[in-house]
């Protein structure tokens, strides 16, 4: 691995933001505007979207501390659809507005839409990267996702990967090609590969759509909390779940930006050893709707899905993907996050069991249906929740309880 950059490298780029009205571009756009930027320029497909991005925007400014005023840096374009782009047209747009660096956070993040994943993730990153060549930025950020390496034996290294046995979804796939693709053509580059986002790591507040944890919550309010469930039936791994806290990402992003060189890719990711497993994970969960017994189990396809409960059969198959990804151990290199931590250019907050658990809390405090569900099973949840591990060779292998008041 090479080494950090002597000098770090002053925020001083006009800066061009592509998914900023998406999370992460919002995340990272308002770090950007906080660390300095001259500029930052926000690309929108939709003109109307101005405003509504605008707002986002401020209260990420606001929730870094920093000065709404630096608002003022920011410069909208109008943006083409990428049907209707080619390099020349983004190369025009381009240097019209003087971009001297590029942050590339628009992706398609649908699981499954092969056609989208090629057009957005791959199609349009080699339309964006071959722009700023011709243009002559001074550098190409993508990114990319932790999972880009796919299902493989041993560590996902820092580095661009050969194609693994198999992706969890197409999805990992397209980021991995598009890693490959941007480190290709020409540009100055660095790849970031955040994990799983969630709230920020002081107060669990996420301004994220419901994705990742968060589409697992939204899964277990709305599927399985219109009534009492006294048996619940999951599948809860043992291993280590790497999440990452809003603010760590941006903490990190504005690191790596200032002090790692260029053709670096860097894991942005926290320790495993700090992380939570799913099993933890679905503790935390226990203790808010309290049945009476749960059943976990190694892997999904050890769950007889005819036997339970439907409502619990929806869930299961809605999150099956998610738990298929949390059976999987993930060992991520972490070079550069250690390196950047030991330095002293990051304080790097990993997410932890207390941390995910303020998260959870905050999500749980707001929503009326978890509210109401308390309220009219007040009678049913169980004090000790009764944990019975089912061995994938059948039958109940041992019980626990837990306390969960
Ligand atoms: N969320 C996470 O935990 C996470 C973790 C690791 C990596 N990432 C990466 O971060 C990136 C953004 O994800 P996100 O969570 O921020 O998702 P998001 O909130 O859905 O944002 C996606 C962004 O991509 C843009 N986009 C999607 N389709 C597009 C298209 N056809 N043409 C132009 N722009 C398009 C969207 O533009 P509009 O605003 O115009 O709709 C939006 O700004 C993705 O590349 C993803 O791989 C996310």
């Amino acid at each position: 691995m090479q080494r950090l950059n002597d000098t770090p490298r002053p925020l001083d780029r006009r800066t061009l933001v592509t998914g900023a009205g998406g999370y992460v571009g919002t995340l990272t756009a308002a770090a950007l505007l906080a660390g300095g930027v001259p500029a930052v320029l926000v690309p929108l497909r939709d003109p109307s979207r101005k405003d509504e991005v605008r707002s986002a925007l401020a209260l990420e400014l606001l929730a870094l501390g920093a000065d709404p005023h630096l608002q003022e840096r920011i410069e909208w374009l109008d943006w083409p659809e990428i049907d209707d782009m080619n390099v020349a047209m983004l190369a025009a747009l381009m240097r019209d507005r003087r971009v001297e660096e590029v942050v590339h956070c628009a992706g398609c993040i649908d699981y499954y839409d092969e056609r989208a994943l090629q057009q957005v993730n791959v199609d349009y990153t080699r339309m964006l990267g071959e722009a700023a060549l011709a243009v002559g930025v001074a550098r190409f950020v993508y990114i990319s996702t932790a999972y880009a390496g796919g299902y493989r034996e041993g560590q996902i290294r820092e580095a661009l990967l050969d194609e693994p046995p198999s992706d969890p979804t197409p999805y990992t796939c397209s980021k991995r090609r598009a890693e490959h693709v941007i480190a290709g053509v020409g540009v100055p580059w660095l790849i970031l590969r955040p994990s799983v986002l969630i709230g920020d790591a002081r107060r669990g507040r996420y301004s994220g759509k419901r994705y990742g944890l968060y589409q697992q919550w939204m899964g277990l309010e709305r599927l399985m909390c219109g009534k009492y469930h006294a048996d619940i039936h999951t599948v809860a791994p043992e291993a280590p779940l790497n999440l990452l806290h809003q603010d760590a990402w941006q903490a990190s992003f504005l690191a790596c930006l200032k002090h790692v060189p260029d053709a670096s890719v860097v894991n942005v990711v926290s320790e495993a050893s700090s992380c939570p497993s799913m099993r933890q994970l679905w503790q935390m969960w226990v203790a808010v709707v309290r049945p009476q017994r749960v059943h976990f189990y190694p892997r999904f396809e050890d769950v007889d899905l005819r036997a339970i409960d439907l409502r619990q059969r929806a869930y299961l198959s809605f999150a099956q993907i998610n738990l298929e990804i949390g059976a999987h151990v993930w060992s991520f290199q972490r070079g550069w996050m250690h390196a950047l931590e030991s330095a002293g250019h990051l304080a790097f907050d990993h997410a932890t069991v207390d941390s995910v658990q303020q998260c959870q809390d905050r999500f749980v405090a707001a929503s009326d249906i978890l509210r109401e569900f308390s309220r009219r099973h007040a009678d049913s949840l169980a004090v000790m929740s009764q944990f019975i591990e089912v061995r994938s060779d059948e039958n109940a292998v041992s019980n626990q309880s837990l306390s969960v008041r």
